[in-house]
C-alpha cells in the first residue's frame, strides 16, 4: 500500500501561517510516501512568495512531486509574463517541469500545465503528451499511474459551468493505451472526486478524478481549508479529505474506488449540478459534446 499526500494552492502571499504549520505538523504524522503538490505555489509569483513557498516544502520530509499554477505566472509583469513566464519557479523550486516517481505500485508524473495566455484555464501540449506516454505507456498495468496537473478535467460538482483546460478531452483520448488511473489536480480551490466518465463519455475506461481545495491560502472559497491523503492498494484507492477545523487538520470526508480492468474506476457517483451542464465545455472541438446528456442524468445524483 502507497500513501499519497495531495496539496494544492498553498499560495504563499496569501497564507495563514498556523494553518502552515499545522499542515506540515499532519503531513509529519501520517508518513506519506509521497507530496503531490498540484500548483499554485504563491500568490502572485513574487519572489520572496516564492522564497517563503520554498522554505515550507523544505519543512516536509518526504520525496515530492511539484508543479506550477496560473498564480506562479507573473500577471503583471507583462515582460517576465510571456519571455520568462516561470523563471522564478525554475530559481527557487525546481528547473524540473516533467517531475517523476516511481516505485513497484505506484508511477507518479507532474506536468505544467500554467500558461502564459491561457492564463486561468491552462492546458497540456502535445509534447508534453508525448512525454506523459514515455513515461507511462511502457509500464505494467497493475502499476498506479498517476498524473499530477494544476488545471482540473473535471468541474466542481456544485458548478458544471467552470471552464476546464483547454484540449482535456483530446488529451485523456491520447493517452487511453497508457492506461491511466488517477488525475490529481487543484485550481478550484474545492475538493472533490469523480470519473472521467462523467464528461468524457467516449472513454473505453473511466479516469479517476480527485481535486484538493486549499491547503493553506486565506483564499477560502466555498470550502475551509483542506488537503487529500490518498491509499493506493492493488485494484482499490482510498481517499480521505482532511480538513481544517481551527486547532489542526482533521478528517472530513472518506471514499473509496474500486478499479477495474475493462471499466477503469467505476464510481457510482459523479459530480452534480443544477447548472447548465454544456456550458463548462471547451468549443475546442474535443469530440465531448454527445455526453451532455449523460452528464445531465448523472448530475441529479448526489455527490457524496
Ligand atoms: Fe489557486
Ligand atoms: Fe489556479
Amino acid at each position: 500500500m502507497k500513501r499519497i499526500a495531495h496539496i494544492s494552492d498553498i499560495h504563499f502571499g496569501r497564507v495563514v501561517p498556523e494553518i502552515a504549520d499545522a499542515l506540515v505538523a499532519d503531513l509529519k504524522a501520517l508518513n506519506p510516501d509521497l507530496v503531490a503538490v498540484s500548483g499554485d505555489l504563491t500568490q502572485r509569483a513574487r519572489p520572496w512568495q516564492y522564497r517563503a513557498a520554498r522554505d515550507f516544502l523544505r519543512r516536509i520530509p518526504f520525496p515530492k512531486i511539484v508543479v506550477p499554477g496560473n498564480h506562479d505566472v507573473p500577471l503583471y509583469d507583462v515582460g517576465r509574463r510571456f519571455l520568462r513566464p516561470l523563471k522564478r519557479f525554475e530559481r527557487y523550486i525546481t528547473n524540473d517541469f516533467s517531475p517523476f516517481y516511481a516505485d513497484d505500485e505506484i508511477a507518479v508524473l507532474g506536468v505544467n500545465t500554467a500558461r502564459s495566455f491561457t492564463f486561468t484555464n491552462g492546458s497540456i501540449s502535445a509534447k508534453q503528451v508525448e512525454i506523459i506516454r514515455e513515461h507511462f505507456c511502457g509500464i505494467p498495468q497493475e502499476t498506479r499511474k498517476i498524473l499530477v496537473t494544476h488545471h482540473p478535467f473535471l468541474p466542481p460538482p456544485d458548478d458544471l459551468k467552470r471552464r476546464l483546460m483547454g484540449s482535456a478531452g483530446k488529451v485523456l483520448t491520447t493517452l487511453e493505451s497508457c492506461n491511466l488511473d488517477l488525475l490529481l489536480a487543484g485550481h478550484f480551490h474545492m475538493s472533490y472526486a469523480g470519473g472521467s466518465h462523467s464528461v468524457y463519455r467516449t472513454l473505453a475506461r473511466s479516469v479517476l478524478v480527485i481535486q484538493a481545495g486549499t491547503a493553506t491560502s486565506s483564499r477560502v472559497r466555498k470550502e475551509k481549508n483542506a488537503y487529500n491523503t490518498i491509499s493506493v492498494e492493488g485494484d482499490q484507492v482510498e481517499l480521505e479529505v482532511r480538513m481544517w477545523e481551527g486547532r489542526g487538520f482533521v478528517h472530513y470526508r472518506k471514499q473509496r474506488f474500486h478499479h477495474d480492468d475493462e471499466r477503469g474506476w467505476d464510481l457510482g457517483h459523479a459530480p452534480h449540478s443544477t447548472a447548465d451542464p454544456s456550458q463548462h465545455l471547451s468549443k475546442s472541438g474535443d469530440g465531448i459534446e454527445e455526453n451532455l446528456e449523460h452528464i445531465s442524468l448523472q448530475a441529479r445524483r448526489e455527490f457524496r
